[in-house]
């Protein structure tokens, strides 16, 4: 069977993942999740109309009472800048989240987790994707080659070149 061309993101590049969501436990209190909830869309168009903020594309998630966004950055140091910065939205908005929570008790919650993309220790694999979808949009795309054929052999080849399809 003829294997069709296929991507990989570049191993040698690094960036940082970053999901940021909300689990709504009781849709009824609107008081609790709905300021986070707004805060979200302005800090979206922030990083989407300054892109040397470093986010470079982001991904909507929906499941049961959880919303999520996969954000793909250009490294940690540009993620960690913009969420501790005053003069962007994050800052306010999680000093808010917290103060609301404290007075009132809150049946929101708030989960983030950031994995670093560092050569080594990632793999991923694109057929007929669009172009620069998820982490070939911060590293660029290279073609799988023979020896890039399983997720083991594509985890391991950081820094080695590798023929051109
Ligand atoms: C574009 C979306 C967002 C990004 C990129 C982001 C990024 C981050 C990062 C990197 C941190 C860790 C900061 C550090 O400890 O140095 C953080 C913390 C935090 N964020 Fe966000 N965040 C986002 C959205 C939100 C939203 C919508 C809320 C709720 C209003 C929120 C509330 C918080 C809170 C409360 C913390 C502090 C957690 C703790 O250390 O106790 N974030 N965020």
């Amino acid at each position: 069977m003829a294997i069709p061309p296929r991507l990989m993101a570049d191993p040698t590049k690094g960036g940082a993942v970053f999901i940021i969501g909300m689990h709504i436990h009781d849709w009824a209190r609107a008081t609790d999740w709905l300021p986070p909830f707004l805060a979200m869309p302005r800090m979206m168009r922030e990083l989407e109309r300054s892109r040397d903020l470093g986010m470079v594309s982001a991904r909507y998630c929906l499941w049961g009472r959880t919303v999520a966004i996969v954000q793909y950055w250009k490294s940690f140091e540009h993620l960690e800048r913009y969420a501790r910065n005053d003069e962007y939205e994050h800052r306010p908005a999680w000093f808010e989240c917290y103060r609301a929570a404290s007075k009132t008790g809150s049946t929101v919650g708030i989960f983030h987790e950031t994995y670093v993309v560092a050569p080594g220790a990632t793999e991923s694999l694109y057929f007929n994707m669009p172009p620069d979808f998820g982490l070939t949009g911060v590293t660029g795309a290279i073609p799988v080659h023979a020896r890039r054929e399983t997720a083991h052999e594509r985890l391991h080849a950081s820094g080695e070149p590798g023929p051109q399809a």
